[in-house]
């Protein structure tokens, strides 16, 4: 089946007892057992029937053969390094998502695990960075905000190689854009809550795995910890799953668009996007992604306040979060990536003035008039943001 088809026919498409086209909500939290141990289902935090139909799409999508829902993409994440044990060790990519370096930094930590942050496109510096302790490798490719692609298939090699997993979070791309599992890697996840749902209406996390043994050990521990997506949820974002295909293609016209008109647009001093024939990513981007994602961050010139911009900006909507029909934009350093201490965060190179923008899915002419409009009241402006207070803990 082709990728379009799977989203409409994968996972379970209709109902198995009504036919119904669409998997009702099964509000239950525990099932009638006939005999003892013979139930599909037995209670809902093991097993929900709209669960079910999620994690199985996902799992078709993703080209893998067990899928995993959860109540957010942090909850995933947490979920997967509880594999885990006190004293492994872990080679992880230097622009993962600020929450997911929360987790490491300020929770698993304290639990004896160790981490090494490593640029994973430097396949050397990856290499080096293994020790005997090491578990498994954690990247995200495009980064997240710096949109810096790693080669999937190289870095799954390396883990090959040395006995260790290799795990992405696939969030930027979704499975239209790039299917990890295909290029050798062992456990794919996503923040669901972004181009998965599609629409801004729910939180939600997915893990996918292709070999059976280790998509036992997150059914286990999903079970075991419990941070499963709710009936209501689950539904919900099978709904937004089936039109990923339709908002994709929208995305990644309009993200092209916008980026050739941001290149020669002259307060910016640098933009960062997979499909900038000028990235040094360009061609490992154009190897294993279908289209170059939806996300593109910029820096203004130096002096510009990038508040002034984002906060005047009207059809692209300030607000935390991607992925959504309509266009988000953020200041990483004052939201998303607020919680990385500044030096760090400066350190990975995401600057004050840095501004990330997803794209989504309204007409072109109302996005490019808007940017216009915004870069047109930057001009003359000189604000130094380096004092600006940090406004979310996203
Ligand atoms: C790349 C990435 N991974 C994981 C997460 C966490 O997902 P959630 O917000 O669903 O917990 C996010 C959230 O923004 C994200 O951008």
């Amino acid at each position: 089946m082709e990728f379009d088809t799977k989203l409409i026919h994968g996972g379970i498409s209709e109902d198995k007892y009504t036919g119904a086209t669409s998997v009702p909500i099964y509000m239950a939290s525990t099932f009638h057992q006939q005999k003892i141990g013979e139930n599909e289902y037995e209670y809902s935090r093991s097993g929900n029937p709209t669960r079910e139909a999620v994690e199985k799409l996902i799992a078709d999508l993703e080209d893998g053969t067990a899928g995993f829902a959860f109540a957010s993409g942090s909850a995933a994440i947490d979920t997967v390094f509880s594999l885990f044990s006190a004293g492994d060790h872990f080679v992880i990519g230097n622009d993962v998502y600020g929450g997911t370096f929360r987790l490491i930094d300020a929770v698993l930590k304290r639990f004896g695990m160790t981490f090494t942050v490593v640029d994973t496109r430097d396949l050397q510096a990856v290499k080096a960075a293994i020790t005997p302790a090491t578990k498994a490798i954690y990247l995200e490719t495009p980064t997240n905000p710096l949109l810096r692609v790693t080669d999937i298939a190289a870095v799954a090699k390396i883990a090959k190689d040395r006995g260790i997993l290799s795990i992405i979070d696939n969030t930027f791309s979704s499975p239209y854009v790039q299917r990890p599992l295909d290029l050798g890697v062992d456990i794919v996840l996503h923040s669901a809550s972004k181009y998965l749902g599609g629409h801004s209406d729910l939180v939600a996390g997915l893990v996918v795995t292709k070999d059976q043994a280790l998509g036992e050990k997150i059914g286990y521990l999903q079970n075991a910890i419990g941070g499963i997506l709710a009936p209501q949820e689950s539904w919900l974002l099978q709904r937004g799953m089936k039109t990923l295909s339709l908002r994709m293609r929208a995305h990644l016209a309009n993200a092209e668009a916008i980026f050739n008109y941001l290149k020669n647009q002259p307060l910016i001093s640098k933009i960062y996007y997979p499909g900038d024939p000028n990235n040094p990513d360009y061609e490992v981007a154009q190897k294993q992604m279908h289209g170059f994602g939806a996300m593109i961050s910029f820096e203004l010139q130096a002096g510009l306040d990038p508040k002034q911009f984002v906060e005047q900006l009207q059809v692209i909507t300030l607000a935390e979060s991607l992925g959504a029909l309509e266009s988000l934009i953020e200041i990483p350093a004052l939201m998303t990536h607020g919680s990385i201490p500044r030096d760090i965060r400066l350190k990975n190179g995401i600057k004050d003035e840095l501004i990330r923008l997803s794209v989504g899915v309204e007409d072109q002419k109302d996005l490019l008039a808007d940017l216009e409009r915004g870069f047109d009241q930057l001009k003359g402006s000189h604000q130094d943001v380096s004092n600006s207070k940090v406004h979310s803990q996203a």
